[in-house]
């Protein structure tokens, strides 16, 4: 197989190149990613110098640059996103231009290209929020009812990739997945920021009252989930892929992070709260369970555990991550609240 991976310097993208290259032993990897702030070829370290693996700068939203690097591949897997919530509401514009432009365009020369499979990221997000003190968890079927415009441009995308497969027959797939954690993720988001916030010696911000839930997910499952729907999953078809927490509080994780450093609960600093923060995610993946064979591997704890380690011993990479454009994203995101 000869995979097209969009956003592979990224989160999870980088992960899943790791991922794909150790369990895929014949397979090929074309990693196709702009380089944006959260890309980070440091992140693929490993991967350079294998000969299975090459790496193309460009831009989703450059149809001749696509179509180009895209020649030759028989599968594509779409990460490639502007993913952080509070940059869609400083500024909303590249978001459009990146996640629903950029779909289109991957759609469009996978058209041309007669791939075999067209496999979309996406969130749960796309489905708002839930509310505390339920049952309730997202399933493949629940109604879209994005609210940020992070969540909107990705309901955009994954509406135009199944009208892609309705429409023009493309082989597609998508899945919607829970917040992410482990290697590699961008300071930025709730868990390493409170990680490395906590080994700096700085507060950590928790927004509102602190009693916000999300589904958490440990990278590595999410790439064995994304293995599994390109291995047996349905074309057509969407799959929810969640880990096994159950209800906890962003107030709870970052407590478990600080007892885990062994840092200080005072450390903790509430602000003012996002605007339009969704309350709740919790994800159903009963399905995937079903009709995949998908189980998480470990308990959030126990990722939890293995990720702040990572972070403790990975010390140059998020500082390196942490300069530059970092800190004047920090200031404007946080001066003031
Ligand atoms: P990330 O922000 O860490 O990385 C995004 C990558 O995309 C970067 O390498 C960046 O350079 C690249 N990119 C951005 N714009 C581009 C463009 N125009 N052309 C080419 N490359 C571009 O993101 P992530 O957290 O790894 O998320 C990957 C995907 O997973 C996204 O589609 C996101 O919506 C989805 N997702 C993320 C999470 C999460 O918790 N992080 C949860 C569910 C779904
Ligand atoms: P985040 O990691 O940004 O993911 P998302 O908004 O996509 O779920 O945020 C996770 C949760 O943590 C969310 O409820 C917002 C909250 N949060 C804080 O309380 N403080 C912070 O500094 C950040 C970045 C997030």
């Amino acid at each position: 197989m000869k995979i097209f991976v969009t956003g592979g310097a990224g989160f999870i993208g980088s992960n899943f190149i790791h991922y794909w290259l150790r369990e895929h032993a014949r397979d090929e990897v074309v990693n196709f990613d702009a380089l944006t702030y959260a890309g980070n070829l440091e992140n693929l370290r490993g991967a350079e110098g294998n000969k299975r693996y090459r790496f193309i700068k460009g831009d989703i939203t450059d149809a001749a640059a696509v179509a180009r690097a895209m020649a030759g591949s028989d599968t594509v897997v779409h990460f490639a996103a502007e993913t952080h919530v509070d940059r869609s509401i400083l500024g909303p514009t590249v978001f459009v231009q990146t996640n629903v432009v950029g779909t289109q365009v991957l759609l469009d020369a996978a058209l041309a290209a007669k791939v075999q499979r067209f496999h979309h990221i996406s969130t749960d997000e796309v489905f708002g929020q839930l509310m505390l003190g339920t049952n309730e968890a997202f399933r493949e079927d629940t109604p879209y009812r994005p609210r940020n415009p992070y969540s909107a441009t990705k309901a955009a995308a994954d509406h135009l990739v199944r009208a892609y497969h309705t429409t023009y027959g493309l082989p597609v797939t998508v899945s919607n997945t829970a917040n992410n954690f482990g290697p590699y993720m961008f300071p930025e988001k709730l868990i390493p920021l409170a990680i490395t916030n906590l080994l700096e010696g700085k507060p950590v911000p928790i927004y509102g009252d602190g009693k916000y839930v999300r589904d958490w997910l440990y990278v590595d499952d999410h790439c064995r989930a994304i293995d599994l729907i390109l291995e047996k999953g349905k074309t057509g078809e969407t799959y929810c892929i969640g880990g096994l927490t159950q209800d906890v509080s962003n107030l709870e994780v970052v407590k478990k992070i600080i007892a885990l450093l062994g840092a200080n609960e005072s450390a903790i600093q509430f602000v003012k709260d996002r605007p339009a923060h969704d309350r709740r995610y919790a994800i159903d993946w009963s399905k995937a369970e079903r009709e995949l064979g998908y189980q998480p591997a470990h308990s959030f704890d126990e990722w939890l555990g293995k990720t702040v380690a990572w972070y403790q011993k990975n010390t140059a990479w998020w500082q390196r991550v942490k300069s530059g454009e970092y800190r004047d994203y920090y200031r404007r995101q946080y001066e003031n609240r």
